[in-house]
């Protein structure tokens, strides 16, 4: 929805983190029936991140959390609420929010996680923006984080080799006119969410030696429907996310669309017209990392010197749920 009063909200400071560990498609030869060319051209991706033993969802956002403080020039008291996206939280409660509130000692801040599956990082944003919008806080920490490689069935090919692990986060606060959040969209489609879930573990299917047994703890995909759905729909939200701003995909300077699959990213870009050398991609590298692939991949464009100030960056994702969400900002830096 638009920008509904004069305030002009955006980010201030960002940050990123991705596990050491890096685990390649070669690895995952030796693990399922599957081959780097497989996975490579269909996907486009060659390696991803995995977290250490012990390495929690918390740890990795708190880690991008601080370096959005630092870029923002910031310190962790002057954060007023933490939201954090995730559909890989350490655990159901408290949240993962709450987690990162003590890590990061921003004893100030409210904290609350919020579930949108790969979308969360940029529904993040748009709640987020509403309270700066109307002055209830100042500065706001919205972090995209997963710890999906803990919920991946390492024996099923169809999925296993699909994600990563990382966190990206931002600090939104008030920027000067013009710049920041423009407009955004919000969709979901509650119907389709059998076709990707963790069926198990919490109250429609409780743990039990059944579950465990039939696997039901591991991410289920209908990989096929999610592509078709997604083919459809990054386009279809990033347009209406540049309706609510009175914009264009021309007036585009760069697309960073949620990083799942490059072929649904080539689609996205050619319903927008976009050419390639204006889409973000490092699908390559990290795999799919759900609701911080935004985030990180819009870290990597602004720190790499990509994305200038006051040029015009289309965000898109689709995920879990089924949900979608599209945000475009005029990037701002001092
Ligand atoms: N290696 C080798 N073969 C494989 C592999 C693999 N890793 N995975 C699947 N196959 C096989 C299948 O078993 C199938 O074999 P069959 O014909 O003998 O049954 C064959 O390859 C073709 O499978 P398709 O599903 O048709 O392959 P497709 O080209 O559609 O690619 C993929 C599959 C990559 C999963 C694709 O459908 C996709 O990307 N879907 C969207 C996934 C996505 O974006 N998910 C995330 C959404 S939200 C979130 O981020 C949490």
């Amino acid at each position: 929805m638009t920008q509904k009063n004069d305030k002009a909200v955006g980010i201030i400071g960002i940050g990123s983190y991705v596990p050491e560990k890096v685990v390649t498609n070669k690895d995952f030869e030796k693990m399922v029936d599957t081959t780097d060319e497989w996975i490579f051209e269909r996907t486009g991706i060659r390696a991803r991140h995995f977290s250490a033993e012990g390495e929690n969802t918390s740890d990795m956002a708190a880690h991008a959390a601080e370096k959005a403080l630092a870029d923002a020039k910031l310190t962790a008291d002057d954060i007023d609420l933490i939201i954090v996206a995730t559909a890989t939280p350490d655990m159901f409660f408290p949240s993962t929010a709450c987690l990162v509130q003590t890590k990061i000692k921003a004893g100030k801040a409210a904290a609350y996680d919020l579930a949108a599956g790969c979308s969360g990082f940029m529904y993040g944003i748009s709640t987020g923006m509403q309270f700066i919008k109307t002055g209830w806080y100042k500065h706001i920490l919205v972090i995209g984080a997963e710890n999906l490689s803990r919920f991946m069935d390492m024996t099923d090919r169809n999925t296993c080799v699909l994600f990563g692990d990382g966190a990206g986060a931002v600090v939104l606060g008030e920027l000067p006119a013009g710049f920041g959040i423009l407009g955004t969209h919000l969709g979901a489609d509650g119907s389709g969410g059998e076709l990707l879930k963790l069926p198990a573990g919490a109250t429609r299917m409780p743990a039990s030696e059944e579950t465990l047994r039939q696997r039901l703890h591991y991410i289920y995909m209908d990989g096929n429907e999610v592509f078709k759905f997604a083919i459809k729909i990054m386009g279809e939200a990033a347009v209406k996310a540049l309706d609510d701003a009175k914009l264009t995909a021309a007036d585009l300077d760069w697309l960073i669309p949620h990083q799942a699959n490059i072929r649904i990213i080539q689609s996205a870009a050619k319903r927008l017209k976009m050419p390639l050398e204006k889409v973000v991609v490092n699908v390559d590298r990290f795999g799919n990392t759900s609701s911080a692939s935004i985030p990180i991949a819009l870290e990597e464009a602004i720190h790499d010197g990509r994305i200038k100030s006051g040029q015009l960056v289309g965000m898109v994702g689709f995920g879990a749920g089924l949900t979608w969400a599209a945000a475009v900002m005029r990037w701002y830096r001092a």
